[in-house]
């Protein structure tokens, strides 16, 4: 009875910690800071404030993505799936990687591998490259997509 226990509470043990969720602070946070803050740290405008800049500037310089809300600003509302777009290394995307997807790393292993946790992190099903709305032949974003979201902070 005792060892039947102790055995149960070893797998139930064993279990969590193997499926131990990615993390926005443990896991994407770091890729962030080293491949994007560059550009979208703290100093960069948050997106409605970049939103109100001219073209010429706003193509210059980047949003702040650099904390989670201003991270999910790109992957749920308003900028619904510029992260997923961005970031995509072509096979969503028609085989044309996003233009953000060379800052994942500095080799080709390295930026699978960071792409590979951020979406794992989003959750399975939740890399969608669609808008909130319809853009042309491209249908907007539905519940049940969105619904798939984890990304746990
Ligand atoms: C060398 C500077 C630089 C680095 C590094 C960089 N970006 Fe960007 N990023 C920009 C600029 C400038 C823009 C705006 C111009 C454009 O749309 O391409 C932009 C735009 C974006 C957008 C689109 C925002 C929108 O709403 O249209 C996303 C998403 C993005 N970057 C994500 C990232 C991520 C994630 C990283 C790190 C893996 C990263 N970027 C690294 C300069 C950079």
């Amino acid at each position: 009875m005792k060892r039947t226990l102790i055995a149960a509470a070893l797998a139930g043990f064993a279990l969590s910690a193997g499926a131990q969720e990615p993390t926005w602070r443990a896991d994407i946070a770091p890729i962030v800071k080293k491949g994007c803050s560059e550009c979208h740290g703290v100093e960069a405008p948050e997106f409605g404030d970049w939103m109100l800049l001219p073209d010429a500037k706003r193509k210059k310089e980047g949003p702040r993505m650099d904390t989670y809300t201003t991270f999910m600003s790109y992957v749920v509302w308003p900028a619904t799936g510029a992260m997923q777009r961005r970031l995509d290394d072509g096979a969503n995307a028609g085989g044309k990687p996003g233009n953000m997807y060379k800052h994942l790393g500095e080799t080709d292993a390295e930026r699978a591998k960071n792409l590979a946790t951020i979406k794992a992190w989003l959750g399975e099903g939740a890399w969608n490259l669609n808008r909130f709305k319809a853009r042309e032949s491209v249908p907007g974003v539905t519940k049940e997509q969105l619904e798939k979201i984890k990304a746990k902070y």
